[in-house]
């Protein structure tokens, strides 16, 4: 497959003849096109071809009329069949299965399959797979000493986003991404390295031994061993504890089109290898709008320190002169974010066998005025799955800086799998939006500076 940028102002789509169309007409020219309207989802969305719409000048050499959409609030840049969401009914489905009956329960590999391979695994299958991964967790030694040179109060997704972009040093072949058995082994080593190298940020931030994988645990409880096993000869999670990130690890697995499941379909789109864009999806997720809001919401929670400063800190949202409601609000959930449900009541068990976080009570209160409050309800803001998570994840003992991480570990296999897609998927080239200039037209270079020669009109002449 030989990709490379196209040249669009070449590529008009003909006129449609039947079917179902848009009318247009153009005010400035009194004509009148037909836009089909060619692409339908199983789910009835529905949208036409960016590219019909180059047909439409003013002027026969224009470039044609384009869609300005910053922040891509209503361009589908692809057509998926890995995740299904339908935001104003609060619907997540992986592969067609609703979340609720995946989290209740399936296990992560076996979700991680899911969404690669389109169907539920068999028995063989999974053991293979459940195989596989296991059996690729170990790092090499360079791995360690390339975090070892981070400074000890690293933020562990800089570290993480490094690690992986490293690991494509380590594997060139990684590179030849047209192989399918280049690709299963790539997806292999990031789905059984990334929690590794994650454990080992966590190690190097607290100042602690490095812990590997212990290849007869589980993935969850290897994970939870390789972060907090000490001197006990064999490493034994807190049931409750492995369960709760289990379902946590599958809420979290993929979310279709966001940013940085966005970014890794951009940079896979220039044909780099997966090490590089799954970094680049890292990079992306660490942002406090998106990943990062996860740690945000703690440090909200600790600002607020007790139930009676609510109702001022709302007011400072409100007002626009305080930060935004961490943890609430969704580009796509317009209703209850069905991921933030699964989540309380995950909260509920893991604190009554702990006993129940102090700030559990700020959240609630914040979440019950929140829901009752004009300026939410008219914005249709709902708390998204990170606004419990933290809580979670606190009383598991991670620290705040941790927790984007657990969601990258998690997000890893949703990335894989669209990257995959967007691979094989014969319409895709790079990704390269357009833009509308709005800069100068053309001007003559007149330099303010002293470079210690003269620019004259034709020829720069030495001093
Ligand atoms: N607190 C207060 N006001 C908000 C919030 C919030 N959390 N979110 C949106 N608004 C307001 C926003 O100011 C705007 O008001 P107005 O119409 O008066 O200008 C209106 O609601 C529409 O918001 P928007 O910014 O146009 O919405 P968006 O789709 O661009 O942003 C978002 C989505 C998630 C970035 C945003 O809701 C936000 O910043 N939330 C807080 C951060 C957060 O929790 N992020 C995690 C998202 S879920 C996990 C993930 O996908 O990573």
């Amino acid at each position: 497959m030989s990709k490379t940028e196209s040249n669009v102002a070449t590529a008009t789509a003909p006129a449609p003849t039947a079917g179902p169309a848009l009318e247009i007409k153009d005010s400035r020219t009194g004509t009148g096109y037909t836009v089909p309207i060619l692409e339908k989802g199983t789910e009835g969305d529905t949208a036409i071809r960016a590219s019909d719409l180059r047909r439409i000048k003013e002027r026969p050499d224009e470039f044609g009329l384009m869609t300005y959409d910053p922040a891509f609030m209503n361009t589908a840049s692809c057509k998926s069949a890995i995740t299904f969401i339908d935001g104003d009914k609060g619907i997540l489905r992986y592969r067609g299965y609703p979340i609720e009956q995946l989290a209740e329960s399936a296990s992560f590999l076996e979700v991680a399959w899911l969404l690669r391979n389109g169907e539920l695994p068999l028995q063989s299958e999974y053991d293979d797979w459940v195989h596989q991964v296991t059996y690729h967790t170990y790092v090499h030694e360079n791995i360690k000493t390339f975090l070892q040179g981070f400074r000890y109060d690293a933020h562990p997704m800089s570290m993480l986003c490094s690690a992986v972009a490293a690991l494509s040093s380590f594997y060139p072949a990684a590179k030849n991404i047209q192989d399918p058995a280049e690709r299963q082994i790539s997806i292999v080593r990031l789905l059984a390295k990334v929690p590794t190298i994650a454990a080992f940020c966590f190690r190097h931030v607290k100042g602690l031994p490095f812990i590997y994988p212990d290849n007869e645990l589980g993935y969850v409880e290897n994970f939870l061993s390789m972060v907090a096993r000490m001197s006990e000869p064999k490493y034994e999670g807190n049931p409750v504890f492995v369960k709760a990130l289990e379902v946590l690890f599958i809420l979290h697995a993929d979310h279709e089109q966001n940013c940085s499941t966005s970014a890794v379909r951009a940079v896979g789109s220039s044909q780099v290898d997966p090490f590089s864009a799954i970094a680049a999806g890292i990079a992306a997720l660490y942002g406090p709008l998106h990943g990062g809001a996860n740690e945000q919401v703690l440090h909200m929670i600790t600002q607020i320190g007790h139930k009676k400063n609510i109702p001022a800190f709302i007011e400072g949202v409100k007002s626009g002169k305080g930060q935004k409601l961490m943890g609430f609000g969704h580009r796509v959930y317009k209703s209850y974010d069905p991921r933030a449900r699964i989540v309380k009541k995950l909260a509920d068990d893991v604190f009554a066998q702990i006993g129940m976080d102090k700030d559990l009570e700020i959240a609630l209160e914040l979440e019950r005025i929140a829901l009752s409050d004009e300026y939410f309800i008219s914005r249709k803001l709902y708390p998204n799955v990170d606004f419990y998570t933290g809580l979670i994840y606190r009383s598991m003992a991670f620290p705040t800086d941790f927790f984007t991480v657990l969601f990258a570990v998690a997000r890893t296999a949703g990335w894989l799998a669209q990257w995959e897609e967007m691979l094989t998927d014969p319409e895709q080239k790079i990704a390269r939006p357009r833009q509308i200039y709005t800069g100068y037209g053309e001007r003559s270079y007149e330099s303010q500076l002293d470079y210690g020669y003269k620019v004259a009109k034709k020829d720069a002449v030495r001093r």
